[in-house]
This record gives structure tokens, C-alpha cells and sequence, in this order.
């Protein structure tokens, strides 16, 4: 045990000159007393799930929607630049994420500013934690640790056994997934209209929807079989779903949710149903769909098939896939 936390420690604070400076506070004792390994642990893994959908640690990411965390990182600390300082700073801007918390105003103009997300604040905490206190900016580092968590996660999750367990748990997924797209979606609107939302849409609609598997291994996509973005198109088994779902719709009833094993990996659909706010964007040319929003979308999205919805139409699904168990 005690073999394992100082091969873990010697992979997180790796004497990078900045790390050194960082963990000046802790020396005078042994380093694994100092630092506390549940709370590394809880916040490599917060950060994995609920940042690296955007921030991702691969710097030769093409599509990068915004700075890898150690550029973050470089920003925030400075040399003598406290815990608690850090912590504090990190805390303000992702609750309130705003060009008056920002300190890298060069990443809002190239990349937008963050979308607010309902972060759990404890999390936040223990991701300032792990990001003062590791090397982000080791070659390497991301790999050894994703390593050793999902070891950690094989050991220590509950079994999965009925589809009803997988249902559940990718309910869970989906409409943490919902939440935190809608909530982002009536807040950009509210900000600047349907065309300014259309600008968000498209540049974090999949890393937010990816962001809400909660857990490694786990993955969430939301697909249709009238796609906006290409990207988003359901496959054969997907397209299936939709069309049961659909008829259950038309014939007044709810539809229901399902789940498909296929070999290591079980996958659960759940529906997207429309309501008024989403004809906006999805309604009827000319009627609900405004004539410059139309624009911005065809600007956009080119072989949009994602318009002529009314109410109560199934716009689309979430598709969570698990690893069998
Ligand atoms: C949906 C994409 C997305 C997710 C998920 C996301 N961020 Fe960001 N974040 C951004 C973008 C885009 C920027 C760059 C623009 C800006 O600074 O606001 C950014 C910038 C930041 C900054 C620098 C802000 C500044 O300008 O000073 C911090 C700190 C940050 N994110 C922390 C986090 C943390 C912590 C998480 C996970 C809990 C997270 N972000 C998740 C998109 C995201
Ligand atoms: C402000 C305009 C806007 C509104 C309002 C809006 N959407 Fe969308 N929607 C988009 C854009 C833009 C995309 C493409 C996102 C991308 O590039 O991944 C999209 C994509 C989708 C997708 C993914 C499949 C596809 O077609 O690419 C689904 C499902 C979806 N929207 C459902 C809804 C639902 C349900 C509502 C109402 C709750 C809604 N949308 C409201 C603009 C909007």
C-alpha cells in the first residue's frame, strides 16, 4: 500500500521547477503525509469527467473548444501564488464564469467565454486540489493516472446486473446531460437571442452532452434521425428506436426508454421530445423559425434536417453506452 502512494506521488509531483514552487508549503514534512490521496484521487477524477470534455490534456487536439488545464494552471499560479489563493481564484470563475472573474481574456476572444455548469462546489474544491498540486504539464502524466484510475474503478464499482440496473444508470447520465444543455441553452438565448445561442450550439452542444458521462467508460451522445449536425446522425439500431418511439408518441403515450446488449457493451436509448422553446430553432420556416435565425443555421449547418417540428415530436435520443459487466 504504502509502495502504491509513493508511486503515485512520484507521478504527480514530478520536480517540474513551477511543481517545486507549488509544494514549497509541504516540505519540512514527508510529502504522502502531506498531501491527501483521497482528495488527488476524487479530483483527477472529477476533472477527467467533468472538464477534460473541453480542457483536454491532448495539446495536439485539432478541434480544441478551449485552453488545455496546465495553460490554466500557468495562469492562475504564480510563483508564491498560495493554495487557498488558487483555490479561490478557480472557485470564482467556474460558478460564475464572466469576463470580470477571467483572467485570460486572449482564451475568451478565441474560444467564447465558459458556459456556466452546475458544478458541485466540493468537486470544484478537490479539482483545485489535484490541478495545484500535480504536474499538468509532465509528458505523460494524463496517461498514468487515467491508467491507475481505471484500475481503481474496475476494483471498486457496483455490479451492474438486470437491464433495469443499466437503465437506471444511464438515465442518470442523460439527464444529467439534458440538465446541463438546457440550462446552458435558455442562458444563451436570454443573453443573446436564438442566433447568439445557434454560435453556442454548435461549438459546445457535444462536449457538454460528452462532459455528462460522469464515469469512464461510460459515453453519451445525442443522435437523430433528422440530424442538424451531420455529425449527430443515429445509426441503423439507433434509427429502430426512433421509430417505435415515435409511434408510441403518435399513439398518445409516453415512450418508453430501451436498452440493447451488444457484445461487451450494453446500450440504453432515451427520447427527446420537444416543447415550445425548441421551435425556435427546430419549428416551421417562416412560422415559429425566423427568417434570420434560418439564416444563421443554413450559415451554419448547411444540410440542417432539423427544422419543421411541432410540439411533442420526437426531436432526437440520448444514447448512453456502458461496458457490460
Ligand atoms: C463546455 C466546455 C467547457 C467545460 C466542460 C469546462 N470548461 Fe473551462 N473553459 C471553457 C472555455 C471555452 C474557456 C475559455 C474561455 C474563458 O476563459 O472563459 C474556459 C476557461 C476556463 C478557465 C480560465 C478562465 C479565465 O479566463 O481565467 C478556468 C479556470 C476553467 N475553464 C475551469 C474549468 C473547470 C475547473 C472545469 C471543470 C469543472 C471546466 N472549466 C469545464 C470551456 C469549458
Ligand atoms: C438556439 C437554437 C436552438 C434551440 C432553441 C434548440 N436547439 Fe437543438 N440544436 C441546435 C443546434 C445549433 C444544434 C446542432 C448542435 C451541434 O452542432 O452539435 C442542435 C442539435 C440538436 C440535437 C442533436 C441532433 C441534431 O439534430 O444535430 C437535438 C436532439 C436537439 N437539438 C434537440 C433540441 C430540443 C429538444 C430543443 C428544445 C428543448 C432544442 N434542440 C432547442 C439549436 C437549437
Amino acid at each position: 500500500m504504502r509502495l502504491c502512494v509513493m508511486v503515485f506521488l512520484g507521478a504527480c509531483v514530478v520536480p517540474l521547477a513551477s511543481a517545486a514552487q507549488n509544494t514549497v508549503e509541504v516540505t519540512g514534512r514527508s510529502a504522502d503525509a502531506a498531501l491527501d490521496q483521497d482528495r488527488l484521487t476524487a479530483g483527477f477524477q472529477a476533472l477527467e469527467s467533468a472538464c477534460f470534455s473541453c480542457h483536454s490534456p491532448d495539446a495536439s487536439a485539432g478541434n480544441r473548444v478551449a485552453p488545455p488545464m496546465a495553460a490554466i494552471k500557468k495562469h492562475y499560479i504564480q510563483p508564491g501564488t498560495s493554495y487557498e489563493a488558487f483555490r479561490d481564484r478557480l472557485m470564482t470563475f467556474v460558478q460564475d464564469p464572466s469576463s470580470e472573474n477571467a483572467r485570460m481574456p486572449g482564451a475568451i476572444d478565441r474560444f467564447g467565454l465558459m458556459p456556466k455548469m452546475p458544478f458541485d462546489q466540493v468537486m470544484v474544491e478537490e479539482i483545485a486540489y489535484y490541478i495545484y498540486h500535480s504536474a499538468l504539464e509532465a509528458p505523460g502524466w494524463f496517461e498514468q493516472h487515467f491508467q491507475a484510475e481505471q484500475q481503481r474503478r474496475r476494483l471498486g464499482q457496483a455490479a451492474l446486473v438486470t437491464d433495469a440496473d443499466y437503465l437506471r444508470r444511464g438515465r442518470e447520465v442523460a439527464m444529467s446531460a439534458k440538465s446541463t444543455l438546457g440550462s446552458n441553452l435558455k442562458q444563451a438565448i436570454s443573453a443573446g437571442g436564438p442566433v447568439a445561442a445557434i454560435d453556442f450550439c454548435h461549438d459546445n452542444a457535444i462536449p457538454l452532452t460528452e462532459g455528462a458521462a460522469a464515469e469512464q467508460g461510460v459515453a453519451v451522445r445525442r443522435v437523430s434521425d433528422r440530424p442538424r449536425n451531420p455529425a449527430n446522425a443515429a445509426t441503423a439500431a439507433e434509427l429502430a428506436y426512433m421509430a417505435t418511439a415515435r409511434s408510441a408518441l403518435a399513439a398518445g403515450e409516453e415512450p418508453a426508454p430501451a436498452v440493447r446488449r451488444v457484445k461487451h457493451e450494453v446500450v440504453a436509448y432515451y427520447p427527446i421530445v420537444t416543447n415550445g422553446l425548441c421551435l425556435q430553432c427546430h419549428g416551421r420556416p417562416g412560422v415559429e423559425l425566423q427568417a434570420e435565425t434560418q439564416a444563421a443555421l443554413q450559415a451554419r449547418y448547411p444540410d440542417d434536417q432539423a427544422v419543421g417540428y411541432g410540439v411533442d415530436e420526437l426531436r432526437g435520443i440520448f444514447v448512453v453506452s456502458m461496458p457490460a459487466q
